[in-house]
């Protein structure tokens, strides 16, 4: 069942609930010319309709994380996410968007398999959301995978670096790219899902050189996340950055302290819910 409007009025191909210009993954690619990207690309998480609306008009790409696993549904990590959350989270911030492209994560389990499998995935997502892209963790090993989906109509957007999927093989959340092998690999990583046709690639986790380097070798946009300034673009968890959550991961900047001013809110509204002063005639219905 579709559940977003087509934008009939223009020759667009991604789906917008206004007329409009969306992005497109051939306009965040064009980005980057000759090596250099005169305008940064502006990307956060988004997971709902209302969210999708506030940052809509400031982004260049919202994602749909398959982080919502942790910030939506409390899960432990993105392992236990399902295909049915991405494309109900998918759809409705598509549905709160006009002008950024979404981009949908493949939750883990959903395209290893196989080149077929990711096709499966990818296209239901696509269909049931209305979303221009979607993302998959992984490098060389992903790479035939990503030229299979690019051949048939899938824009992707690659992550590498640290792969939030791997978790039980990486052994932690750490940082990457320590060593000289590990640093060699990644870049080799991100290379090989450029020559496959990643439009993007999100680089996560890494030395600060590391994401430099590749910035500066990859011709296509590189969207850091606890990366480097060189980088091409930057992501972050919209909670993170919102200050939703008590800790903060060293690469995350809060732009608020929403957590506080919620709590604020809340201790307010109950005050006054247990000394009578909320509702007041304001708020209360009386026969004209
Ligand atoms: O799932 C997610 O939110 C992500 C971003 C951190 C890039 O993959």
């Amino acid at each position: 069942m579709s559940t977003f409007t087509i934008d009939t009025s223009t020759s667009r191909a991604t789906p917008s609930p206004v007329p409009g210009k969306r992005m497109t993954a051939p306009s965040i690619r064009a980005r980057k010319i000759d090596g250099k990207t005169e305008q940064p690309v502006v990307m956060l998480t988004a997971y709902t309709m209302r969210m999708a609306q506030l940052l809509d008009p400031h982004c260049d790409m919202l994602l749909v994380g398959d982080s919502l696993g942790q910030v939506i549904y409390g899960l432990p990590s993105t392992i236990p996410v399902t295909m049915d959350m991405m494309c109900a989270h998918g759809a409705a911030v598509v549905r709160g968007s006009w002008h950024a492209l979404v981009g949908v994560d493949m939750p883990f389990g959903s395209y290893e398999g196989s080149p077929e499998q990711a096709f499966a995935s990818a296209s239901r997502i696509m269909k049931e959301t209305g979303c221009a892209a979607v993302k998959l963790e992984g490098g060389i090993a992903m790479a035939p995978t990503i030229e299979f989906l690019t051949h048939r109509g899938i824009p992707v957007i690659a992550h590498v670096g640290l792969t939030p999927q791997a978790v039980n093989i990486l052994g932690g959340y750490g940082a990457r790219g320590k060593s000289g092998d590990e640093a060699k690999h990644i870049e080799d990583d991100a290379i090989a899902v450029a020559r496959a046709g990643a439009f993007c690639i999100v680089v996560e986790g890494v030395m600060e050189d590391i994401a430099t380097r590749i910035a500066k070798s990859v011709d296509v946009p590189i969207i850091g996340i606890g990366a480097s300034a060189e980088c091409d673009g930057q992501v972050l968890v919209i909670d993170d950055m919102l200050g939703m959550f008590e800790r903060t991961p060293r690469f995350v900047k809060r732009y608020d302290d929403l957590a506080s001013r919620i709590g604020e809110a809340a201790a307010a509204y109950a005050g006054e819910v247990r000394s009578r002063s909320f509702p007041t005639s304001d708020q209360t219905y009386k026969p004209k």
